[in-house]
């Protein structure tokens, strides 16, 4: 269900983006002081990059580069799968139960899927945007920060966006160059997709990244283990908005949104363990669902980064940056310390008292 549409229908609407809104992010200033100090950067990239929303090439010398730095000798050894031209698996009764891929069983191996009780793993796919800007304004207003699981063509594309994202202290995650399914990917061709849009991310926000989710989902032992091997958790999710179905042409409502968050509200109190929530921050109808349902959660749920709510409080490889996680360690010093949002977890607490009484 989740490929179905979403290969065609994300990818090229992503595509048709960039080229045409470019610089719109520009306009837009962090509302919040800087809380990591990020590089300078002149506007013009000083590493190459692949093309834009096209599999990223591996004859270049940074992708030799990159595959000499890896040990590939144990790693699992299985074909790439096909997927068809209308997004889906080919024959996914012909791959192997011990691949653990997701897309065939939702097999899930160390990856992460759930957050503790009570929290919400906050989690907006496919940015930047050109309507990033409108979703960041208004998680600073409640000084809410998220995991933003980054497309590297759109970092290169809404390189202002992802700036004010990295300086804003936002849990910065990589979701692949190219959006294509990861496990049609040769080895090569993931691991250049995964350093490239690090790559960008390191030269504009100054940090590597070391959290992966895998576009629709689509992951194996194969993929887990070129990830390890680059030094990345991978994230799923147990919640699913489908807001992407609300693209143009979708077969999803925003009131079907919307009533699917008024039932994770309603279900919070029983359950012992919390959510990690898809959400995309892809089109002006997700950014709009994603501004009107978080308040609710935010008065039932504690809501957080994924990295936040393991209490990851170092989720780059850059270990002396510290950003805020649920137990509140904030071993690291100066500036990009940051605890959760006083107001955010007070209005939980209250929420968790009504929750109990059945709200
Ligand atoms: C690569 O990994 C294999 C299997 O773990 C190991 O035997 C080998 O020594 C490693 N090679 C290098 C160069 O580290
Ligand atoms: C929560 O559990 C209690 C006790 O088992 C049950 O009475 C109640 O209906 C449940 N609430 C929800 C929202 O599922
Ligand atoms: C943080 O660590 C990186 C290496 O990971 C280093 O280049 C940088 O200078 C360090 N920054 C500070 C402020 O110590
Ligand atoms: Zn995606």
């Amino acid at each position: 269900m989740l490929i179905k549409l979403s290969l065609i229908s994300l990818v090229t609407l992503a595509s048709a983006a960039p080229s045409t809104t470019t610089s719109t992010s520009a306009a837009s200033t962090p509302t919040a002081a800087p809380l990591l100090p990020i590089p300078a950067f002149s506007g013009t990239f000083a590493n190459a990059y692949p093309p834009v929303d096209k599999t990223a090439p591996t004859d270049t010398p940074l992708v030799k580069q990159w595959l000499a730095e890896l040990n590939l000798t144990a790693m699992p050894d299985f074909p790439p799968t096909k997927f068809n031209s209308g997004g889906d698996l080919e024959n996914p009764n012909s791959v192997p139960a011990d691949t653990c891929d997701w897309t065939v069983t939702n097999c899930i191996n160390k990856d992460i899927t759930n957050c503790p009780k009570r929290t919400w793993g906050l989690t907006y796919d496919d940015g930047p945007t050109e309507f990033s800007p409108q979703l960041y304004d208004f998680l600073d207003t409640t000084d809410q920060k998220a995991t933003l699981f980054y497309i590297g063509s759109n970092v290169v594309t809404n390189w202002q966006a992802a700036r004010r994202a990295c300086a804003a202290g936002y849990h910065i995650a990589v979701h692949t160059w190219s959006h294509n399914p990861s496990t049609t990917l040769t080895n090569e061709q993931f691991v250049a997709e995964i350093k490239y849009t690090e790559l960008a991310i390191k030269e504009l926000c100054g940090i590597t990244p070391t959290y992966f989710r895998p576009p629709y989902g689509d992951i194996d032992n194969r993929i887990r283990g070129l990830l390890v091997q680059m030094g990345y958790t991978s994230v799923i999710w147990d919640i699913d908005t489908n807001d992407w179905m609300m693209a143009p042409g979708g077969t999803r409502t925003e009131a079907q949104v919307d009533a699917a968050f008024d039932q994770w509200v309603a279900g919070a109190a029983n359950l012992t363990e919390g959510h990690v929530c898809l959400e995309h921050e892809l089109y002006q109808n997700t950014v709009n669902a994603a501004i009107k349902n978080l308040p609710k959660i935010q008065l039932t749920w504690k809501a957080m980064p994924v990295a936040a709510c393991v209490n990851d409080a170092h989720p780059y490889q850059e270990k002396n940056i510290t950003l805020a996680t649920l137990d509140g360690a904030q071993t690291g010093s100066g500036a990009a310390v940051k605890s959760l949002s006083a107001s955010v977890v007070a209005a939980a607490a209250v929420a968790i008292a009504a929750a109990s009484f059945g709200l």
